[in-house]
């Protein structure tokens, strides 16, 4: 089979903001205790947390970490998590059924972001609480000094303010699982009312609105529409969950969900448009994709969990173990989030450790890379810079939920500091290599090209501790010839080509 892909270094879709990569530690089973905070281990710093987990989520290259959650947000007291570690109340966690030690909060929290080179996005209580909460968190971690909230985070031993720029006005609002669950115009006002009042906080602040659980709500668009007439002044970034499955075990159709991610995008930027022009307004909203990722392979178990042991401190819960077809997924998912870069301007991989996590852990041992770690590690660290608008001719296929879905999904960034080019591409075909032609136009490619592939593995095969089947190879079959450069994609497979640009 043979694909093209025409690339111009004129046409552009945008910037990438470094946001982009983002990642998710919510209070859940092990993401947290066990996962990035476990005092006893051999690793722990002196803070608690794992050096060795440190030193995976700095591999992975994330660039901002949404906290504390998620579901368990909206029930959450931030002022629990704060002062000395003796007087934090232990509390049940409704959410997920849970005992909430307190333990880490949001100094250790932003402590270890900075640790590991992370923005923190903090998001607060609209379940439980409402917009005194709400502010006040704004001047406790960003306020300067001498007012009672600046003061107590110096008391308690932070000098200087933590300067979290990027804030959620809640989560998942709209579904009945969330504890204080709103209807469309009581969310609109609250978080209308918490924004107004964290931005005259800190009017540097960037804030997101919730957008709907998932595209499949019955109110999805509606939601938006409505939320969006209360807040479209205040708010920077509306947000979009989504969380993808082979629950039919059907290869061609779980490539092709990026498709589905790519029209919920479209959908999302449609109403937020539309508000724009219903409003008159000057002002565009951006979209915040907070939560994406494969989730299903745990489901089960955790129905049990919750059933047979509540109220335990961090059980194992959404403890997905990723096979190679997921990670396959994962990377035609970054690709679809780098395509809309010019309006996707934040999106976050639910989540970091241990719960649908790319890093798992042993409690008192190990700590490795699942397989849908490496396309994530490969886009964080070489997607900066500028994605170019490709025109690409491919051939494609039909399925039981697609028709017409190109066999290859491709995109191509341009790295400006490092006068590079980087083409990221799945091969979704089973049984057909890709003979792939990249014409890049206004470019001058290098001589060489180096070319790193995943590929070759049973759709089943996962990673474990003591084995690590699925890792990415370094292969030689690319060739550039008269500007033109020329791959061989494997069938079933993630590739990630770089060559030097003049
Ligand atoms: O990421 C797991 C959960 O999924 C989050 O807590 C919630 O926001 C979503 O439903």
């Amino acid at each position: 089979m043979k694909a093209k892909m025409i690339i111009n270094s004129s046409f552009i879709i945008d910037k990438i903001d470094p946001r982009l990569y983002g990642t998710f530690v919510e209070h859940l089973g092990r993401c947290v205790y066990e996962g990035i905070y476990e005092p006893s281990h051999k690793t722990a710093d002196k803070y608690g947390f794992r050096n060795d987990v440190k030193g995976l989520v700095r591999e992975l290259n994330t660039t901002f970490i949404r906290y504390p959650g998620g579901n368990f947000v909206s029930g959450y007291n931030w002022e629990d998590g704060i002062g000395p570690r003796e007087n934090r109340p232990k509390k049940l966690d409704l959410a997920w059924k849970t005992l909430e030690t307190n333990e880490v909060g949001v100094h250790e929290f932003v402590t270890w972001a900075n640790e590991v080179n992370a923005e923190v996005n903090m998001a607060v209580n609209l379940g439980t609480r409402g917009i005194e909460e709400a502010r006040n968190i704004v001047e406790y971690c960003n306020h300067k000094s001498g007012t009672y909230w600046s003061d107590l985070r110096r008391k308690n031993g932070a000098e200087e303010p933590f300067k979290i720029k990027t804030w959620c006005l809640g989560n998942e609002m709209d579904g009945p699982w969330q504890m204080g669950a709103k209807t469309a115009e009581e969310y609109g006002r609250i978080s209308a009312e918490a924004a107004k009042l964290m931005k005259w906080t800190d009017e540097t602040i960037e804030l997101v609105a919730c957008g709907s659980s998932a595209k499949s709500m019955p109110t999805f668009a509606s939601w938006e529409a409505t939320i969006l007439e209360h807040t479209y002044d205040h708010v920077d970034y509306l947000s979009l969950h989504s969380y993808y499955n082979n629950r039919n075990n059907d290869i061609k159709s779980y490539l092709a969900q990026s498709i589905s991610m790519d029209e919920f995008i479209k959908s999302v930027i449609a109403i937020c448009d539309y508000i724009k022009a219903k409003k008159h307004s000057k002002k565009t909203v951006n979209l915040s994709f907070d939560e994406w990722n494969v989730w299903y392979h745990s489901n089960e178990q955790d129905n049990k969990i919750r059933e047979e042991d509540p109220w335990s401190i961090a059980p194992p819960m959404l403890e997905d173990i990723y096979n190679f077809e997921d990670a396959l997924l994962v990377g035609s998912l970054l690709i679809t989030l780098l395509k809309n870069c010019d309006r996707v301007k934040i999106a976050c991989l639910a989540q970091l450790v241990n719960v649908i996590a790319p890093i798992m852990t042993e409690k008192g041992g190990d700590a490795w890379r699942q397989t849908t770690f490496y396309p994530f590690m490969h886009v964080a660290n070489l997607g900066h810079g500028t994605v170019l608008r490709p025109v690409v001719e491919c051939p494609v296929y039909n399925c039981e939920e697609f028709s017409s879905v190109p066999f290859i999904d491709t995109i191509a960034v341009l790295n400006e500091n490092n006068n590079e080019l980087i083409i990221f591409a799945v091969n979704r075909s089973i049984d057909e290599a890709i003979e792939f032609d990249i014409d890049a136009q206004g470019l001058v490619l290098a001589d060489n090209a180096a070319f790193t592939e995943l590929c070759g593995h049973d759709l089943k095969a996962v990673n474990t501790k003591n084995n690590a089947v699925v890792v990415p190879k370094e292969k030689t079959s690319v060739k550039i010839e008269n500007n033109v450069l020329k791959a061989e994609l494997a069938p079933l497979s993630w590739n990630v080509i770089r060559v030097g640009v003049k």
